[in-house]
C-alpha cells in the first residue's frame, strides 16, 4: 500500500506481510498475515513512530524515502523493542547515523543488547514531552505491554495515541488501513482477540494499569503498531479491552469449548454425542480438533468462555501428547478456574483420566465428571455420553 496521510503532515508508512507463516516464531498467521504499521510525522522536525521488520527492509525504506530524506531523520520513537518494530533500525542507522532514537530507560539497554547502539540514545521518562513544530509528543510510559520497555506516545492537536502493540490485532490491511463502513470489524476484532489473547493476555494487570493511567486522556485516533487504525470508533478497542483484562479475574461467558483429538475415531464417536448433550442445553459450543488446530486459535475460546470439554484417548499410559499441549499452553496463557470434564477410550489400563486430573489441578479447574470407555462406544455408551454433555452444559449455565 502506499503512504496515507491520516492528518495534515501525520502518515502512516507501515507494510503488509503476507510471507511470514508463524508470527513471534509460534502463532499461526498463514491466512491472515499482519501489518507493521510505522508513522511518520512531518514538520520543522520530523519523527518515525515505531519502524518495521528485517524482512520488510526494502520496502519500508522506499516508502519512508518517498516522504522525506533519510538523512534529514531527527527522531525515531522506540514505544517497544521487540524486532518487528526495529528490525529496519540497523539499515536505518547507516543512512541516517545522526537521528536521535527515544524510549524508555529500559529501551536503552535493550538498545544496546540488541543492535550495539550506544550512541544518541534518549531516555524519555513518563509525561515527557517533545515538540515538533506544530505537533507535540508526550509519551506515556506503559510497562510490560508486552515487554518491560513499553511505551505509548500521543500527539497532543490530533488526540492520536501510538500505542504499539496494544489495540493491535492480526491481519493484513486490505485496501484501507482505516475501521471505516464495509470494512470486515467482525473480522479484525477477532483477530484482535486472537492477539490479545496469544499476546497480551497474561499482561492484563499492566493492562489495567495503562486503561488508569490513559482514562483522562481525550482519545480521537488509536494507531496500533499492528492491523486497522481506528479513527472511528476508539471507544470500541477501548471498551474490548477493559473485557478482555477483566477476563482474568471475572466469570468467563457460559459457554463451551471442547476440544477433542482421536487416533481411530472411538473418542471423536463419542465427542459427537457429547456435544448433542451441551447444545441441548441450550449452551453455545465451539469444537477444536487440537491435533488439527494451531493453538492460536484455540486459546481466544478457552479464555472466553467458562466450560472446557475435553475428549481425548489414552496414549503410552498417560493423555493424548496434543491434548496435553493444549492445556500445557492455558497454563502458560494463565487460563485458569475454568469448569472441566473428560471423556476417552482406553484399551486395557487406560491412564489418560489421571494425567489430565493433574494437570487440570494446577490450572484450577473444576473437573466435574469422567466418562471413559473401553475401545469403540457402544450405543448405549452414546446415550450416556450426551447426557454427560446436558449435565455438563446445565452446569455451565447455572
Ligand atoms: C501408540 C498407542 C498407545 C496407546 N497407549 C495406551 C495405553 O497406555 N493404555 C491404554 O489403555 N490404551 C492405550 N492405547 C489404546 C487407545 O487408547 C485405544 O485404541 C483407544 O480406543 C483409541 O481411541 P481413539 O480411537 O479415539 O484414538 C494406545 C494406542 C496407541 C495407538
Ligand atoms: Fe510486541
Ligand atoms: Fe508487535
Amino acid at each position: 500500500m502506499l503512504p496515507v496521510e491520516i492528518k495534515p503532515g501525520i502518515f502512516w508508512i507501515g507494510v503488509n506481510d503476507r510471507i511470514t507463516q508463524l508470527f513471534e516464531g509460534l502463532w499461526d498467521i498463514s491466512k491472515e498475515g499482519v501489518s507493521y504499521n510505522s508513522y511518520l510525522i512531518r514538520d520543522e522536525k520530523t519523527a518515525v513512530i515505531d519502524l518495521n521488520k528485517v524482512i520488510m527492509t526494502g520496502e519500508y525504506m522506499d516508502k519512508l524515502q518517498s516522504l522525506t530524506g533519510l538523512e534529514k531523520l531527527d527522531y525515531v520513537i522506540i514505544n517497544h523493542m521487540e524486532p518487528d518494530h526495529t528490525g529496519v533500525l540497523r539499515t536505518l542507522l547507516k543512512i541516517a547515523p545522526k537521528v536521535q532514537l527515544i524510549g524508555t530507560a529500559k529501551t536503552v539497554g535493550m538498545l544496546q543488547d540488541f543492535y550495539g547502539i550506544t550512541e544518541n540514545l534518549r531516555a524519555v521518562a513518563d509525561g515527557e514531552t517533545l515538540t515538533l513544530g506544530k505537533h507535540t509528543l508526550r509519551f506515556f510510559v506503559t510497562p510490560f505491554l508486552h515487554w518491560p520497555e513499553t511505551m505509548m506516545t500521543y500527539e497532543e492537536s490530533e488526540q492520536m495515541l501510538f500505542s504499539c502493540d496494544a489495540f493491535g490485532s492480526y491481519g493484513v490491511l486490505n485496501g484501507t488501513i482505516f475501521d471505516d463502513a464495509g470494512v470486515p470489524l467482525d473480522w479484525y476484532e477477532e483477530q484482535a482477540l486472537r492477539y490479545y489473547v496469544n499476546i497480551i493476555a497474561i499482561f492484563s494487570k499492566p493492562v489495567n494499569n495503562a486503561l488508569a493511567k490513559l482514562a483522562s486522556l481525550p482519545v480521537r485516533i488509536i494507531a496500533p503498531s499492528h492491523g486497522l487504525i481506528w479513527h472511528n470508533n476508539p471507544g470500541r478497542m477501548i471498551e474490548l479491552y477493559k473485557k478482555w483484562a477483566s477476563l482474568t479475574t471475572e466469570p468467563a461467558d457460559p459457554a463451551v469449548t471442547l476440544l477433542y483429538t482421536s487416533m481411530y475415531g472411538n473418542t471423536e464417536a463419542m465427542m459427537e454425542a457429547v456435544a448433542q448433550g451441551i447444545v441441548d442445553a441450550g449452551v453455545p459450543l465451539t469444537i477444536y480438533n487440537v491435533s488439527q488446530t494451531p493453538i492460536s486459535y484455540i486459546l481466544p475460546s478457552l479464555y472466553t468462555r467458562q466450560g472446557v470439554m475435553v475428549g481425548a484417548p489414552t496414549y503410552e499410559g498417560g493423555l493424548f501428547p496434543d491434548m496435553k499441549t493444549a492445556l500445557e499452553m492455558a497454563e502458560g496463557k494463565h487460563i485458569y478456574n475454568r469448569k472441566t470434564a473428560i471423556f476417552g477410550s482406553h484399551a486395557w489400563l487406560g491412564g489418560g483420566e489421571k494425567e489430565f486430573l493433574s494437570l487440570v489441578e494446577v490450572l484450577k479447574w473444576e473437573s466435574l465428571g469422567s466418562l471413559i470407555f473401553k475401545g469403540a462406544p457402544g450405543y448405549e455408551e452414546l446415550v450416556q455420553g450426551r447426557a454427560f454433555g446436558l449435565e455438563f452444559a446445565r452446569k455451565i449455565k447455572a
